[in-house]
């Protein structure tokens, strides 16, 4: 790790030279670490001006990013499989040939918190150094109490080591362990009435996943963990068909899921019932792309219906091992047709949306922690159209100066 979180300087005073995305001189005032004035730099009252300045130098000014979808905490990597399907195996054989999710958990189990949390790190500077200033951490490498409190736990260090919100969900039914082989509702069992609460007494859990898919678990199992999410009042959101239509965005919808995610097979019927519901679609492009998937989400569909579109990394080293999510903007705009002022909202107020942290990240507004980002960008439209380079000129991140 590079310098301890609160010894970075404040990002209290002025900031001046900044632009907005629409172009316009924009001024913000920062004060004990949250927003205490944003708007047009002609328009700055003046009791603001003598601040300590910080001239931006014309840089283009956006909220923090925010990540809405990680498996960030894991022992391992598994180039060996991506080998494998470039030979011509599917994610499903990988899988059931004893790769996949099951050889992450192996590799997770075997590894000290100290060593998760070590390697996450050096994941995660990755996504910090890029703007990032919220992120999602799922469990699901662990599948046992011990094994997913200790990945949960290494998410709560890394928030406060490296000073960004993070939001863990608890993903124990991500896949069936192998000493419950063919015991696929004893192990839901377990999830819902001995690992859930206990890891939500501990206050390791703010969300709960599910894999539900042909290779992972049924509707029904998946709606048995919901109910047990709702007992204990804690949201929830869907791996929801990714590889098939299960039905499964529609039964998140009706327990007022944040997210579902992954979608590339949503039925009219899902999309009806998260617009109902309020539901968030989170596009991810790192895993249709890696998967070689050829079955595009139902983006026009989508945006008719008016289901908010967020987009994330799906960091994980199975199927999307990608750490920008500038580049998963530019994937959804050039897989999936995104217009770039929808990629951008994706990666900034719909992912905090997905995430229930729409009160406070993705938006720069008065009374808001002081998240945002500084580029070496001239337009907006620039964010999601190089890539392979880091256009960042400074982070603004929970008020302290963390990159630039
Ligand atoms: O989001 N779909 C299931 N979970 C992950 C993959 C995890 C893995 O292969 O390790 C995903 O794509
Ligand atoms: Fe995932």
């Amino acid at each position: 790790m590079n310098k301890p979180f609160d010894s970075l300087p404040t990002a209290d005073g002025l900031w001046t030279g900044l632009r907005d995305t629409a172009g316009i001189a924009t001024a913000i005032v920062v004060a004990q670490g949250a927003i205490r004035w944003i708007g047009e730099r002609a328009a700055l009252p003046a009791e603001f001006a003598s601040l300590p300045p910080h001239d931006g130098c014309g840089a283009l000014v956006t909220p923090g990013l925010v990540d809405c979808h990680t498996h960030l905490v894991y022992g391992g990597q598994r180039a060996n499989e991506f080998a494998m399907r470039l030979a011509g195996a599917t994610y499903e054989e990988v899988a059931k040939a004893g790769g996949g999710i099951v050889s992450s958990v192996r590799a997770t189990r075997e590894a000290s918190e100290d060593e998760l949390f070590d390697s996450a790190s050096a994941r995660l500077q990755s996504l910090l150094a890029e703007g990032v200033c919220a992120i999602e951490i799922k469990s699901g490498y662990g599948l046992s109490l011990e094994h997913e409190r200790k990945q949960l736990r290494v998410a709560r260090r890394l928030g406060e080591a490296h000073g960004v919100t993070v939001r863990t969900t608890f993903l124990g039914a991500h896949a069936l362990p192998p000493e419950y082989a063919g015991r696929s509702s004893d192990y839901i069992d377990r999830v819902c009435n001995e690992m859930l609460p206990a890891l939500a007494r501990e206050g390791l859990v703010d969300a709960v996943d599910v894999f539900c898919e042909r290779i992972a678990f049924s509707l029904e199992e998946t709606e048995r963990v919901f109910k047990a999410a709702k007992a204990l009042n804690i949201p929830v959101k869907l791996h929801a068909e990714q590889l098939s239509d299960m039905g499964g965005a529609a039964l998140a919808a009706r327990y007022g899921a944040l997210s579902c995610d992954h979608i590339e097979h949503l039925s009219q019927e899902g999309i009806a019932a998260m617009r109902e519901a309020g539901t968030v679609a989170v596009l991810l492009p790192g895993a249709y792309y890696t998967l070689r998937d050829t079955k595009l989400p139902p983006i026009e569909a989508l945006r008719a219906a008016g289901v908010p579109m967020a987009v994330s990394t799906d960091h994980n080293p199975g199927t999307s091992p990608a750490l920008s999510l500038l580049l998963m903007a530019n994937m959804a705009c050039t897989l999936f047709r995104l217009t770039v002022p929808e990629a951008v909202d994706g990666i900034t107020r719909h992912a905090a949306r997905a995430l229930g942290l729409q009160d406070i990240h993705g938006e720069l507004a008065v009374g808001r922690p002081a998240n945002f980002v500084l580029w070496n960008l001239r337009d907006a439209a620039e964010l999601a159209y190089w890539f392979g380079q880091r256009p960042v000129r400074a982070v603004v991140r929970q008020g302290r100066i963390a990159e630039g």
